[in-house]
């Protein structure tokens, strides 16, 4: 559904996509992490043609972007990063516009935007203007507004970010519920328990280039097998000590506390234990340790 081959975006001298090489399935919901500035917003933007690539090549349902962004734009929607809503008109006029503009048959219109408000439950601000909207409620309009095309390739530029819990889960549901009808879907995000549990298939960039690519549990069993004891700084002195003695323990520290990994946790507790140390938390690792270790955990000076 989508094909990058050695894609470069330059801005003047600076690579934010630097040879980009995947391949997103039709029916996948397929991730795409990495760090603030990594060029996935970059990369979407391509996809439609609002970004211009300057080397490699892109394919969107089989068409270049450049040249045939307005059959691609067509048969997709998109949760843009910014909500780009108009202010100062109401939901449905906002909604109603967007449908002229993509064009949704005249006699049909009022029946979308009115289904698919209800669908994210907005009908009851149907008449609001957009200034009197929380920012979750937004959120759920530019859901909203993508849907009304009744695209097949729906594309989520941190859909959640921002948002409470339970409006999380709440578009969690609706993007399953999309996925299992069938529609492709790519997701940007930066909560790594999002990625878990929507994505088939994702990729982590690093510096506009894929770093590594998977299931989330492939990744995981890839790159950061195992278990993570985390301890409290305290223990510093001593832990140093056991990890000198033990080369087979592999330690990381932030100010959050010291993290110890090991294959099995067997052995992690055997480590507490025997050293009379208490952990602060003990768990799986996960697509955060696969992240962090993947990306590096200094924060970039592009971020
Ligand atoms: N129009 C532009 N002109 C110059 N530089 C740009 C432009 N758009 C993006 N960049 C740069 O390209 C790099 C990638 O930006 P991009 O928005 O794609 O990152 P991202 O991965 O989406 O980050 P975030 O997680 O913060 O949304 C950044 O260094 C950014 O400053
Ligand atoms: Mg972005």
């Amino acid at each position: 559904m989508i094909t990058a081959s050695s894609l470069v975006k330059k801005f003047g001298d600076f690579a934010a996509v630097d040879g980009l090489n995947l391949q997103i399935n039709k029916g996948e919901c397929f991730g795409l992490l990495g760090p603030n500035g990594a060029g996935k917003s970059t990369f979407i933007g391509m996809t439609y043609g609002t970004v211009q690539r300057t080397g490699g090549d892109l394919k969107v349902f089989g068409y270049d972007p450049k040249t045939h962004y307005r059959e691609i734009k067509r048969r997709m929607g998109v949760v843009t990063q910014e909500n780009a809503l108009d202010e100062s008109l109401t939901v449905f006029e906002n909604m109603i516009i967007y449908c002229a503009f993509i064009g949704v048959p005249k006699d049909e219109r009022k029946k979308r935007v009115e289904e698919l408000l209800e669908y994210m439950n907005l009908m009851h601000k149907k008449d609001m203007p957009i200034i009197a909207l929380s920012g979750g409620m937004k959120r759920r309009l530019v859901f909203v507004r993508a849907l009304l095309g009744k695209p097949e390739l729906l594309i989520l530029d941190e859909p959640t970010t921002g948002l409470d819990p339970a409006v999380r889960h709440l578009l969690w549901g609706k993007v399953k519920e999309l996925h299992s009808q069938g529609t492709t879907i790519v997701l940007t995000t930066h909560y790594m328990h999002e990625a878990e549990v929507l994505c088939d298939r994702l990729v982590i960039m690093n510096k506009g280039v894929v770093a590594g690519h998977g299931s989330p549990k492939e990744l995981i069993h890839q790159h950061a097998p195992g278990y993570v004891g985390i301890f409290s700084l305290d223990h510093q002195k001593q832990i140093h000590q056991i990890v000198e003695t033990n080369k087979s323990y592999s330690l990381t520290e932030d100010t959050s506390g010291i993290y110890i990994r090991t294959n099995s946790l067997d052995e992690l507790t055997a480590l507490h234990t025997k050293n009379n140390l208490t952990p602060l938390q003990i768990r799986p690792s996960n697509l955060e340790d696969v992240f962090l270790k993947l990306t590096g955990q200094e924060l970039s000076a592009d971020a």
